[in-house]
């Protein structure tokens, strides 16, 4: 597929050369940073024995085996990878899963109708036939994992650099491969610290996975778009869903005589409640970060990469809004594609607001300067910085581009339909076209169609593609540009620019197929190449896409060779250079586990924020006129009669969430929060905003967790959904 070629990352631009400063002044705030590092680190489980002293004085009670074991079973069989981009905990003896209610949305949203509208009511199943099934959902239990980095970097020895990216993914799927040979289970290896380290995982994965519980949005996403990255907090981000097995309690495809499954192990639950300065730790798997990025990265993201993916993101938000707003079946079809694009507009906000306010572009300089000084007199490190620094200066001239193609013209959902049609031209243009295999590919196109045109909105389509054709216009290099622009810009000529954009976005909806299900259908009921070649949405997609592999991708290719060398490199250096310090990989989408305590911070000067907040300060945001804070009857009630029952706090408040400094980022969302003893008190669900530069740099004076305390979560199951029957599977600690 011609897509998975358009995967772009975010792009980064040239740098300034910054002061000299003594090395001796250099070396001392790197000393300061280092000592200020104990709660940051994404730690690999099977290496915890390194951080066993220090977590013990935290407050860990438990052994390292506890924790992770290869041969029995250990808290971490209890963790499961969520769908790709979260995580979701065991919490019964019959696979019942917590997680976030932003991670179960899709499926809670689809489940959604107006006459049905779980989204809006929140669902409780009663009984397991009640639970609700689910397409394209998966959950995998790590069976291992295993260093591989020996074997790897033997074999990469002897290839070409050229060939390396191919040759590494051949021998990562030849490793994986025989891992699970004549098993069910599936198996990756994953790099790490930049090409230093290689890891393999195994998993069982299982695809039957059905909706147990969610609040109402009213609960689960309370305070909105408004709080979303920030603290204090008073949602309750939680959902529960149930991984089903066969009857020898294997993956299975569903089916009605599926059973749940009988995990290995599963968390007991405390609600003796959660206190400041409480050990915590969080199993999970977080997605991505760029912790060692350079100071070219930084400076590219915040001058130029981060504004132009906000300000392009926010025509999508605008014009979906609109309809949104008119509409409550378009509402519900819309809510999710709208709460993800809407959850990384902000976080792409706060990342370059807090990158500035915390000067992390100037420490970084700083970190290497003092690097530069090390390498001097070391061949094999001493151009690292100024290689880095001159691949950046050829990258940003194409840098922005890049991320107009990602979100801007894909960021239309009828020019990345019209993208999917690249493979049926394929097959229809061959010399010898395959008949069998046109309607393969024509049928493929068929399924897909089934499910993208319940969230396709052509009247807030229509605007998006003008906005966003008229932005890359504005935007990018003239000569960068395709060809097509010139032909549009005559053919279109209106008296503003804005009405150009407009005239052509219009005749696009009006001559396209690929705007409408039953119009595409048709046409793949008897594809034809001359009318697939002649359809407007796709003439664009091919005028962008073709432009952008021809003259732009080849560049971003170059830099990011070396720029992954390079870094590779650095990564190795830095290691060197501090043989003390107890380095970890930055995420990437592996079993991780990050420890600390539960801790209040001070934002700004003159304000403290406490490590809580309560059901109280629901009720002080409640506004029944803007739909992020209203606060469902039945929850008032409870409160107002201090109906909390065993779930209450020493006080007799109803704790709602907690900070704690541990490290973490997305795919982390629905963690477990584990005390002391391995049992779960809260579910992670957000970062902070005075520390939205965390995925490139961690400040452990702002960067804390929030997480929804478990007593909140378990009275909302019992007291608001009264489903006493899932408090019944769990094992409780009671004070
Ligand atoms: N910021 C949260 C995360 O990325 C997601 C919160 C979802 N809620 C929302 N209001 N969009 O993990």
């Amino acid at each position: 597929m011609p897509l998975g070629m358009l995967n772009l990352f975010i792009e980064f631009e040239t740098n300034q050369n910054s002061q000299m400063k003594k090395t001796v002044l250099l070396f001392a705030s790197f000393l300061i940073i280092a000592a200020a590092w104990a709660d940051e680190g994404m730690w690999l489980p099977m290496l915890l024995k390194n951080n066993f002293e220090q977590m013990q004085k935290l407050g860990l009670k438990l052994t390292v085996k506890q924790l992770y074991d290869v041969n029995h079973s250990s808290l971490k069989d209890a963790i499961v990878w969520f769908n790709g981009g979260c995580t979701s905990e065991i919490i019964s003896g019959q696979g019942l899963l917590l997680t976030n209610h932003h991670c179960g949305y899709e499926a809670i949203a689809k489940h959604s109708t107006t006459a049905d509208n779980i989204l809006d009511n929140g669902f409780w199943a009663k009984s397991l036939d009640e639970e609700k099934v689910n397409t394209n959902m998966w959950a995998s239990v790590l069976v291992r994992m295993e260093d591989v980095s020996d074997r790897v970097n033997k074999a990469l020895d002897s290839i070409d650099v050229k060939n390396r990216d191919a040759e590494k993914l051949k021998l990562f799927k030849a490793i994986g491969m025989e891992a699970v040979m004549n098993t069910h289970y599936e198996a990756s290896v994953k790099s790490f610290f930049r090409d230093n380290a290689y890891y393999l995982f195994v998993f069982e994965k299982f695809t039957d996975i059905r909706l147990v519980a969610t609040p109402p949005q009213s609960i689960g996403k309370f305070g909105g778009e408004t709080d979303n990255w920030m603290w204090p907090r008073h949602t309750a981000d939680f959902s529960m869903f149930r991984i089903y097995a066969d009857k020898d309690n294997n993956p299975a495809p569903y089916s009605k005589e599926n059973v749940p499954y009988k995990p290995k192990k599963f968390l007991n639950i405390s609600i003796k409640g959660v206190n400041e300065g409480d050990y915590t730790m969080i199993y999970g798997f977080p997605g991505r970060t760029n912790r060692y990025e350079s100071s070219f990265g930084i400076k590219s993201a915040v001058e130029k990469i981060n504004p132009a993916i906000v300000a392009l993101r926010e025509v999508r938000l605008t014009e979906w809004k609109k309809e949104m707003d008119k509409n409550d079946s378009v509402r519900l079809l819309l809510s999710s594609n709208y709460a993800k694009i809407s959850n990384y507009w902000k976080y792409y906000i706060g990342q370059t607001e807090q990158l500035k306010r915390l000067k992390v572009y100037e420490e970084r300089k700083d970190q290497e300067q003092q690097f530069i000084e090390w390498a001097k007199n070391k061949p094999e490190y001493a151009s690292i910085i100024p290689n880095l620094e001159k691949a950046y200066i050829n990258y940003n001239v194409y840098a922005l581009h890049a991320a107009y193609i990602k979100e801007g013209i894909l960021g239309s959902s009828l020019i990345s339909a019209a993208i999917k049609y690249f493979s049926l031209e394929e097959a229809l243009s061959l010399e010898k076209p395959d008949a069998a295999d046109i309607k393969k590919t024509a049928d493929a196109l068929k399924t897909l169609g089934e499910e993208f045109y319940k969230s396709f909105n052509a009247v807030s389509e229509e605007n998006i593609l003008a906005e966003i054709t008229q932005m890359y216009n504005e935007n990018i290099a003239l000569g960068q540009q395709p060809e097509y622009m010139t032909m549009l810009l005559k053919k279109y000529k209106g008296k503003t620019n804005k009405e150009t954009f407009e005239k052509f976005s219009k005749d696009v909806f009006k001559k396209s197929f690929m705007v409408s299900k039953e119009l595409s259908q048709q046409f793949l009921e008897k594809p034809d190449l001359r009318k697939l070649r002649k359809d407007p949405a796709f003439v664009y997609a091919k005028a962008f896409y073709t432009n952008y592999m021809e003259k732009i991708k080849p560049n971003i290719d170059a830099f990011e060779d070396i720029n992954s060398s390079e870094g590779s490199k650095y990564m190795k250096a830095l290691m060197e250079m501090q043989p003390a310090k107890k380095f970890y990989p930055d995420a990437n989408s592996t079993l991780r586990l990050t420890y600390g305590n539960v801790k209040a911070y001070s934002p700004k000067d003159g304000v403290d924020y406490k490590y809580y907040t309560t059901l109280t300060g629901t009720m002080e945001k409640e506004n029944p006129k803007n739909p992020s804070f209203r606060v469902p009857d039945k929850l008032k009630e409870l409160y107002a009669n201090k109906d909390f029952g065993m779930y209450a706090g020493k006080n007799g408040e109803m704790h709602t969430d907690f900070i704690s400094n541990n490290d973490i980022t997305g795919g982390n969302s629905g963690s477990p929060v584990l005390n002391g003893n391995g049992d779960l008190i809260g579910v992670a669900f957000d970062g902070n905003w005075e520390a939205m530069s965390g995925d490139i740099y961690f400040d452990s004076k702002y960067k804390r967790t929030i997480s929804c305390d478990i007593r909140y979560i378990l009275f909302l199951i019992d007291k608001f959904g009264g489903a006493q029957n899932i408090i019944n599977e769990m094992t409780i600690i009671k004070n």
